[in-house]
């Protein structure tokens, strides 16, 4: 029997102020577009916020760069908002972000990240961040239960209800096909990893009629993401195969690559200065050592082969946690919770910027008030210090 055909993605939806699908972002990116101009192609990062810290932080980065603004929920950070309620949690979260986005320069995507479509409660979630959020990811290619990969045919029927409720109300929908291993947060798991077979592609994006597909090509979640002192290698080639085959469907298909965190060296080095006079309490400085981020050149080359949302939350968690052993070591006994809170949002706002300029996502909504060829990442300095220096 002939599959009818999938709705397609509803544009003429007005969200709130300032705010937009994940996809008419991801577009944009992927044909080049900022201001009236078309330059080269670039990607818009994903950043996952887990507190009200980080929209803060993520606000304030687009603001300074006149970024597209892509905020990530995932199932844990929605139950973090909502004091073990995810639902409750989407509801908190979008009021802020909504009100954040009304005074805001730049346009804003709110999206569901891992949300699946198999377990009642993943549904439930699914449902709820259709009314609350701009974009939702269906993640249906893992059976976490049994630990396996679902069969295509329940992956396609999956992902395609999550596309005909939310398409038809001009949400995005992202799809998943292959499997990422790694660990970001006991939500969003997986031992076993697969490439995405390019044969089942062309079936994929035609039968659930997904714009935004997450193909696997060895990138990994989590702050592991190879054998500690050794290069991750992604598949490259396997990139630009599926984009050609995606592309040959309908050009305005964006990829979108999981578990882009790269490790900052810098940042490394920091925590493990902290730690070191710390006295390495916990014995952590080892867990540091062996981190392995996926480096940017490999993303660079993802962003050429039309992946143009990079899912990024492991780099800025580090940083947050770095900035804030260097509180705690420069001074243990401010009786003020917001003079910690400040130090790592401003870090955040650092680490949120860097990553904002290397994907080349600045100059998209208004020219960027700082000049992004001086800025430099450094937790040795203040936010302002460093914002003083690259003042336009
Ligand atoms: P990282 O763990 O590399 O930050 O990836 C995050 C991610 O893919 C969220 O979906």
């Amino acid at each position: 029997m002939a599959v009818k055909t999938p709705p397609p993605l509803n544009t003429d939806r007005r969200f709130p102020d300032h705010m937009t699908s994940a996809h008419a972002l991801l577009l944009k990116a992927k044909r080049g577009e900022k201001g009236n101009t078309t330059d080269k192609r670039y990607a818009v990062p994903a950043f996952n916020v887990t507190t009200f810290q980080g929209i803060n932080a993520a606000f304030r980065a687009f603001e300074l760069l006149g970024s597209s603004g892509l905020l990530a929920f995932s199932n844990s950070a929605l139950k973090h908002f909502g004091e073990g309620d995810p639902v409750f949690g989407l509801e908190v979260a979008t009021t802020y972000v909504r009100q954040r986005a009304k005074a805001s320069t730049v346009m804003v995507a709110t999206h569901l990240d891992h949300g699946d479509y198999i377990s009642a409660g993943g549904r439930k979630v699914v449902q709820a961040a259709v009314q609350y959020l701009t974009s939702v990811m269906a993640d249906n290619s893992t059976n976490k239960a049994e630990k396996k990969a679902m069969p295509l045919a329940d992956n396609i029927a999956l992902t395609r209800e999550v596309v005909d409720m939310a398409h038809p109300v001009g949400l995005s929908v992202e799809g998943e096909l292959g499997v990422l291993a790694g660990e970001e947060d006991e939500d969003t798991q997986s031992e076993f990893s697969t490439y995405t077979n390019p044969a089942e592609l062309d079936r994929f994006l035609k039968e659930t009629g997904v714009l935004m597909l997450a193909p696997t090509i060895g990138t990994m979640h989590g702050p592991n993401k190879g054998k500690p002192g050794h290069k991750v290698k992604l598949n490259i080639p396997l990139a630009h195969e599926l984009l050609k085959i995606a592309n040959a469907i309908n050009e305005e298909i964006v990829f979108v690559a999981h578990g882009a965190s790269t490790l900052y060296e810098h940042v490394r080095a920091y925590a493990l200065d902290q730690l070191k006079q710390l006295g390495d309490p916990s014995g952590a400085a080892q867990k540091w050592r062996d981190f392995v981020g996926t480096d940017w050149d490999q993303i660079g080359g993802l962003i050429e082969a039309g992946f143009c949302k990079i899912n990024t939350d492991t780099e800025n968690r580090q940083t947050y946690l770095a900035a804030l052993l260097g509180a705690i070591n420069s001074n243990s006994a401010k009786i003020d919770i917001r003079w910690y809170d400040n130090i790592c949002t401003d870090a955040l706002t650092q680490s949120y910027l860097q990553k904002l300029i290397m994907a080349g996502d600045y100059g998209v909504w208004h020219e960027p008030k700082i000049d992004v060829e001086k800025f430099r990442f450094d937790l040795g300095q203040s936010l302002k210090q460093l914002l003083e220096m690259c003042r336009r």
